[in-house]
């Protein structure tokens, strides 16, 4: 059992990509993040989907991911923000995918995988100005593109950084992205004398591409804004993504009776419930009980009791026309009651990125396409 139906609308990636477009500078080209099955999304369509609206790179974090475009037929710039292990240098190359490099050890298999190839290996290179993950730390980044630069085979076509807190409002973590533009700044203005195919130079995700002009360069990475995970003004950027499953069982309880697990909700009337098949098994959480809220014929259901594994009841007492089969929207849904991701979000403690990823990504039982 746990049903879960993701609709993905091609037209509002189509549009959330072109609304990005006109944030930039027209010499600012995109590369479209669909990792992790692009945000929920589907990588393959997804990608399709960006490509013909021109996005110069599709970035991904895992070797396999690339690899599985390749043999979708989808070619041009892919770009392997995760970096890869030094065993998986080969594989990289012969595929044509670009990794991003943050070390020595990574960057010496890839020259010899290219020596061996009879490649070159094309590669952006990481600076960590203050995410703190993957990147060469300020301190290194010197000494280390030295070293990177004198190994045959390699050639370091990007230049490359990651915000840690470009999306928060609050003014010291404004001022820490400040920082982090101008390490980069630095780090760019010493670093492109010294590498001749330096071709691209980026920044910015959706929060740098929103608020930081000065953190454009020549290459954006979007991820979340494409999804429409995030409230532009101005723009009609908006979710993609539309969840439902349908009504397994409707009935009639009196008042007084416990309804779940844990008998967190009792019934203070006769109550008319529905039981949904899905739970925290396909990303609908166990913090959404007793909170959370669905759709059924344009009316908010909301969640009673604690949701389960796979079922969970909502209360239908002011939708009695409701029948089983009938569909249950639980992201989406059209007119006034719609439940966005914001709100998703809110109910789930979490932020969007997660919704999508768990209600798009883990197990959807029928994933469909329109537009
Ligand atoms: C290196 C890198 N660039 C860009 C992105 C896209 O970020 P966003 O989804 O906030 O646009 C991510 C996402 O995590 C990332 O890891």
């Amino acid at each position: 059992m746990g049903y879960l139906k993701v609709v993905i609308d091609r037209q509002v990636l189509r549009n959330n990509l072109r609304e990005i477009r006109r944030m930039l500078p027209s010499n600012t080209a995109i590369g479209a993040v669909v990792k992790s099955q692009a945000y929920g999304h589907g990588m393959i369509e997804c990608a399709r989907v960006f490509k013909e609206e021109g996005a110069c790179f599709l970035v991904v974090s895992l070797l396999d991911d690339g690899v599985r475009l390749r043999q979708h037929g989808i070619k041009g710039g892919i770009l392997l923000i995760g970096g890869i292990w030094p065993e998986e240098a080969k594989d990289c190359i012969s595929h044509g995918i670009t990794p991003v490099v943050s070390g020595i050890e990574v960057a010496k298999s890839l020259s010899r995988a290219a020596q061996e190839l009879q490649k070159e290996a094309v590669i952006h290179l990481k600076v960590d100005t203050g995410m703190g993950r993957l990147g060469i730390t300020l301190e290194n980044w010197r000494d280390t593109i030295n070293e990177i630069l004198s190994m045959p085979g390699i050639i370091v076509e990007g230049l490359m950084s990651h915000f840690s807190v470009a999306d928060s409002p609050d003014a010291s973590d404004m001022a820490y992205t400040q920082q982090q533009i101008e390490a980069f700044e630095r780090v760019v203005e010493e670093a492109k004398e010294r590498l001749p195919n330096l071709k691209w130079i980026h920044l910015a995700n959706t929060a740098g591409i929103i608020k930081l002009p000065r953190a454009h360069w020549n290459l954006v990475r979007p991820g979340l804004s494409l999804y429409g995970g995030v409230k532009v003004p101005g723009t009609s950027i908006t979710e993609a993504m539309e969840v439902s499953s349908r009504i397994l069982h409707i009935k009639r309880v009196p008042r007084n009776r416990f309804l779940s697990y844990g008998r967190a909700f009792r019934t203070s009337r006769e109550t008319i419930i529905g039981v949904v098949p899905v739970g925290y098994s396909v990303g609908y959480l166990r913090c959404l009980s007793n909170r959370g809220e669905m759709l059924v014929m344009g009316e908010r259901a909301p969640v009673l009791g604690k949701v389960c594994m796979d079922l969970t009841i909502i209360d239908l007492t002011h939708i009695p026309q409701a029948g089983i089969g009938d569909t249950v929207t639980i992201l989406g849904g059209k007119g006034k009651n719609r439940i966005s991701v914001f709100e998703l979000s809110k109910w789930m403690e979490t932020i969007p990125y997660e919704v999508f990823c768990l209600l798009g990504g883990t197990h959807p039982t029928e994933r469909e396409y329109i537009n």
